[in-house]
């Protein structure tokens, strides 16, 4: 089986969004691939995050994802700073890139540019580290979302030229991407991205609202004046879109909804979705609270970090040997 390996940010709360784009998509890939999973806390305080929030973000993204179905028998789930190795190689790789490579990456390019202040040095520097994520494990894919696909371009460059530079040491890896076809957006502006980020609470479902709450979104989400039920996400965005979310959360191809619902009206579509989305999140969050219960949580990360630490212990040694570090041969 071939090696795969994604990180997930533990800042603010999980999305429908983040469960269609990425988690759903982690439950398939745990079954085709040797698949590494961890939090990536060391990115989250590149932009000041208080110490609670954090350790609750990451109590509740380990919980969800095992709720969604990651099975820790299949699937290494670790937090990466249980892994000493992530900052070690961080610090190399930091010191393989280039000034101008780093400030052509579009996440700080942009902050740069909206004209944000209070930067930090590890929000300049965080592609480093997310390559020695990758590098560390030998991993030959990583999914992930389009804005990170640059990061991972970064990856192989660095893996290729510490390669170059010293000998063959790191497999250089392949993004794979995690959204195609399945993007979700906003309820309330079907042009935007559902995203934890939204100003406006309705147009986002949180994979930890109240169901009913979640159910009513839905019946509020903006559609569109034309009233035909047909999949045009050109000219019927917000429809499209809630078709998508009845698609996946109910496993029927869209074109059977669309055909159940000849020449009836929005409204009882919306009712269907809302149903849906109602029974989705009852049954995750019903598993996601047996999971707190059991505290489930801590086994699965001290026996990931152990499974992990075995890996990348032993590629940061032989990274050691290679640049200098190690005196004795
Ligand atoms: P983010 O929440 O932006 O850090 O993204 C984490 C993962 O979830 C990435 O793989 C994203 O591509 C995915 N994701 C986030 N929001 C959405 C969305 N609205 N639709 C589909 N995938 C998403
Ligand atoms: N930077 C990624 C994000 O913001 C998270 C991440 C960190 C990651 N390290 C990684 C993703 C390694 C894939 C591989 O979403």
């Amino acid at each position: 089986m071939d090696r795969m390996l994604s990180g997930i940010k533990p800042t603010g709360r999980l999305t429908l969004g983040n469960y269609i784009g990425a988690i759903s998509q982690f439950v398939k890939f745990q079954d085709q691939y040797e698949l590494y999973i961890f939090i990536a806390n060391q990115h989250a305080i590149t932009v000041p995050i208080e110490a609670k929030e954090l350790r609750q973000n990451t109590k509740d993204l380990i919980a969800l994802y095992l709720a969604s179905g990651l099975d820790p028998k299949k699937v290494t789930l670790f937090l990466q700073s249980d892994v000493s190795a992530h900052a070690k190689l961080g610090w190399i790789m930091t010191c393989m890139s280039y000034m101008g490579e780093l400030q052509r990456m579009t996440q700080y390019k942009d902050k740069t540019a909206k004209g944000e202040t209070g930067i930090t040095a590890g929000l300049f520097t965080y592609p480093c580290l997310m390559a020695a994520d990758i590098l560390l494990y030998d991993a030959k894919y990583v999914p992930v979302g389009i804005d990170q696909k640059q990061h991972v371009e970064l990856a192989r460059n660095l893996a290729e030229r510490f390669n170059h530079r010293y000998s063959d040491t790191f497999i250089v890896p392949e993004p794979v991407m995690t959204t195609v076809g399945q993007k979700i957006y906003s309820l309330q502006d079907p042009t935007k991205k559902m995203s934890k980020s939204e100003t406006n609470p309705k147009g986002t479902i949180d994979l930890l609202d109240d169901p009913n709450l979640a159910r009513k979104k839905i019946m509020s989400a903006v559609t569109d004046s034309l009233g035909v039920i047909q999949y045009d996400p050109e000219n019927q965005p917000g429809l499209a879109n809630l078709l998508t979310i009845q698609s996946v959360l109910a496993k029927e191809p869209i074109e059977a909804i669309v055909s159940r619902y000849q020449g009836k009206g929005y409204g009882e579509l919306k009712k269907e979705i809302g149903q849906t989305v109602y029974d989705f999140l009852s049954d995750l969050q019903a598993k996601y609270r047996d999971i707190q219960d059991k505290k489930i949580v801590d086994q699965v990360l001290l026996e990931g970090a152990k499974k992990a630490s075995l890996i990348a212990d032993k590629k940061i040694a032989k990274v050691y040997r290679k640049v200098g570090f190690t005196i004795t041969k």
